[in-house]
């Protein structure tokens, strides 16, 4: 199974990427929310709650769902710790409901690159579209193409808050210039004074994509008036050596439900 954001991988996560660890990114969607009084919040793919822990904090009627239980145990423990009450659920992208729309729909951190099948992202970005309000808005951050095809074969390591250790080695297995994915392989180890207690690999497959490609797939699935914006600056459109590209769309009003 790809993309499973296992056990391993949850904890690195949790350590790499903690609560309110920002990209730019919690500002620019605190800011880009700010108005969005007309319901609740949906975050699709939420993780260990980085951005949706403080949001909810801040008093956003944010929800979540995510298809990993691992990390959304770290999103429930974050959750817990601060008395905080959550509406999280294990749901996938593919397949999610719920008997509600949302004002806004948000999808930080690259996190719409799992959907590595251009028809289901299609559906995806449809059903995104049929649960939000009218007006409502969608917005989600990808990774620019160079990021993809760059240099592969990194090795990353943290010490756990016990002393172990956990180290990451990433190593891109296949290029598909065709389906614009990559498929890495990404082995993750546990160790405890020297000895190995655990490994995991994890097959993670990503699909990137053009700047119009997505806009325009965004306007295939119904939504109007959108705006691409560079490094969270947002109106403005996206350069050459930006870190990321977020992409903000409306469902239009009057579209039958
Ligand atoms: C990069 S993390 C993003 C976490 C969080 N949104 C953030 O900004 O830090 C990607 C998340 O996508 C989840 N995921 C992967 N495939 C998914 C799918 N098909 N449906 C829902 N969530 C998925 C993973 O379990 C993981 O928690």
């Amino acid at each position: 199974m790809q993309n499973r954001y296992g056990k391993l991988a949850s904890w690195v996560y949790n350590l790499d990427k903690p609560i309110g660890r920002s990209f730019g990114d919690q500002e620019y969607y605190r800011q880009r929310l700010e108005h969005c009084d007309d319901g609740p919040i949906l975050e699709p793919a939420v993780g260990n709650g980085r951005i949706f822990v403080p949001l909810l904090e801040a008093g956003f009627p944010i929800e979540g769902f995510d298809a990993s239980d691992e990390m959304l145990g770290y999103c429930h423990d974050e959750c817990r710790n601060r008395n905080l009450s959550a509406s999280l659920t294990r749901q996938t992208f593919e397949q999610f409901s719920y008997d509600k729309r949302f004002a806004a729909i948000i999808v930080p951190a690259g996190s719409f690159q799992l959907v590595t099948d251009i028809a289901s992202a299609g559906a995806v970005l449809k059903r995104f579209f049929d649960y939000l309000t009218p007006n409502g808005r969608l917005i989600v951050d990808l990774d620019p193409i160079g990021s993809f095809i760059g240099q592969s074969g990194s090795v990353r390591s943290w010490v756990a808050e016990d002393g172990d250790l956990l180290t990451l080695t990433d190593h891109r297995v296949d290029t598909d210039y065709i389906a614009q994915t990559t498929l890495s392989h990404l082995r993750y180890e546990h160790w405890r004074d020297g000895s190995l207690m655990a490994t995991e690999l994890d097959l993670f497959k990503l699909r990137w994509w053009g700047v119009e490609e997505f806009a325009l797939a965004l306007q295939a699935a119904g939504f109007s008036d959108v705006i691409v914006s560079g490094n969270y600056q947002h109106g403005r459109p996206p350069q050459k050596n930006d870190q990321i590209i977020s992409f903000e769309a409306r469902r239009p009003e009057g579209v039958a439900v």
